[in-house]
């Protein structure tokens, strides 16, 4: 288990290439006292909070100024905090107050939290769905939770792929009825990807600081990648799943979306760990968070003397005739690929639909309000204001809520495929990293998450 962590943030570090060729490419600045907030990492911001170049209170203003003028274009943002000038006022009340050190490196840090992520506040939570408009929830989600307790200033709701993508194939990435359609800031034309869209789309946007999303089937990793962000995607477990609205708790991961390393491993280390919400699977995971946990990781030379794998078929084809570069023999291949990238050969389809069915109709049970309160109110719902609403929502479809509501729990069909899926797992990426001895993988793009994720998810 220890080492799907390793791979992701090898991930990351792909991704945090990236992130230096853009900032080299931004010239706007935007300064208060001298000190530049535009591109300023968390390091950054904490230097100039302790140096009284900025305030949470002016660093929230920037924020909102930057969401009116470019959220009508990118749609990264579905609601802003309508506390959040107040949160920051306190958190510069509690910095005047404390002597530097006593706070977290998230403290009066503005956090953007994808909107399938519960807040007890006068936000909503509606995975970007007019369904769920209104509902109360009953408590903060953990990670939530954790993230206030670090002193953070709640910015506002990310958009999403409505339903993080699980209400229809034919939804375009980063579209929702409530979001509006999700663009990529670089190149608006290019898909932003999903389902963490807006999470990524904001941090690349300069919108917010940093921000929250969460993984099915490299929902965080793709975004990041698309919007040349930076994603950390935990293994299950490690960060408490409880207030998600959800698809599969054998597969859902919370984590972050920032632009660079460091600032993504600052919220990891604030949201992992144990939650008697999720009490089982956090208390599993827990066991593997690093003594002292990530932030001594963070040295530029972390990757000395580790094994890294390269694998090329399919995430590193070279058109026919190419000069293939030589690799010293670290051409590496994931057994049964094929079939594990096609959701339906592997038996993942057959174990989502079944999976999102039990996990919905609980988290919809367990709101304190709600219009509706299982997956057959929320097809009837779409189904009865698609006009109403947005032609779109008609438009798209609900195929994958429609199969899934014909589910009947974990039947015998269902735990062969489960069986299929850990079989596959075994005997392809954990044991590409076992038999040869890798700390990691390195690869272009976002494929390979789902190569990794079955593993990441059966807790083994
Ligand atoms: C939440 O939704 C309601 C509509 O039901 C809306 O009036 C309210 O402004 C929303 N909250 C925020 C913070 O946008
Ligand atoms: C899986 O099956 C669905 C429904 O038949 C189909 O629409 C989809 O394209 C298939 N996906 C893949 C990866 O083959």
């Amino acid at each position: 288990m220890a080492f799907h962590c390793q791979i992701l943030l090898q991930l990351v570090l792909s991704h945090a290439l990236l992130i230096l060729i853009f900032s080299g490419l931004i010239s706007t600045r935007v300064t208060v006292h001298g000190f530049s907030i535009k591109e300023a990492n968390v390091d950054d911001l904490q230097l100039a909070f302790q140096q009284n170049k900025l305030t949470s209170r002016q660093l929230v203003e920037f924020y909102l100024g930057e969401i009116s003028r470019l959220n009508p274009l990118v749609h990264g943002v579905i609601e802003v905090n309508p506390d959040a000038l107040y949160q920051a006022d306190k958190a510069d009340g509690e910095r005047k107050a404390k002597a530097p050190g006593w706070l977290s490196e998230l403290h009066g840090i503005p956090v953007l939290v994808k909107d399938n992520i519960a807040t007890k506040d006068k936000l909503n939570t509606t995975a970007g769905s007019s369904a769920l408009l209104g509902s109360v929830v009953p408590r903060d989600a953990g990670v939530v939770k954790r993230l206030r307790d670090a002193g953070v200033v709640i910015l506002g709701k990310a958009s999403l792929t409505e339903w993080s993508d699980s209400r229809s194939l034919t939804l375009p990435d980063g579209w929702s009825a409530r979001g509006g359609p999700g663009l990529n800031p670089y190149v608006l034309s290019a898909s932003p990807c999903g389902s963490s869209s807006g999470s990524a789309i904001s941090v690349a946007a300069n919108m917010v600081a940093v921000s929250l999303g969460t993984e099915t089937r490299a929902s965080m990793i793709c975004p990041a990648n698309a919007n040349s962000v930076v994603a950390i995607k935990p293994t299950v477990g490690l960060t408490s799943r409880a207030g998600i609205i959800p698809i599969s708790l054998r597969q859902d991961s919370i984590g972050p979306i920032c632009r660079t390393v460091s600032d993504a491993v600052y919220v990891l280390e604030a949201i992992v760990g144990f939650d008697e919400n999720d009490a089982e699977a956090t208390k599993q995971a827990s066991k593997f968070i690093p003594h002292g946990g990530y932030k001594q990781f963070l040295k530029p030379d972390g990757l000395k003397g580790k094994r890294l794998g390269i694998t090329r078929i399919p995430f590193l084809n070279y058109p026919s005739g190419s000069v293939v570069p030589n690799t010293n023999g670290c051409n590496l291949e994931i057994n049964n690929i094929h079939v594990i990238l096609n959701v339906n050969q592997s038996g993942e389809a057959t174990a989502l639909v079944a999976e999102l069915k039990l996990a919905l109709n609980s988290y919809l049970k367990d709101l304190v309000v709600s219009p509706v309160r299982s997956l057959a109110e929320v097809i009837a719902f779409n189904k009865k204001f698609s006009d109403l609403m947005t032609k779109s929502l008609e438009e798209y479809g609900q195929g994958i809520f429609l199969v899934a509501e014909r589910t009947k729990g974990i039947g015998p069909v269902e735990k062969a495929a489960l069986l299929n899926l850990q079989k596959l797992s075994r005997d392809g990426f954990e044991k590409l990293m076992i038999d040869n001895e890798l700390d990691a993988v390195v690869t272009p793009g976002a494929d390979f998450a789902q190569a990794c994720h079955l593993a990441s998810a059966l807790g083994d």
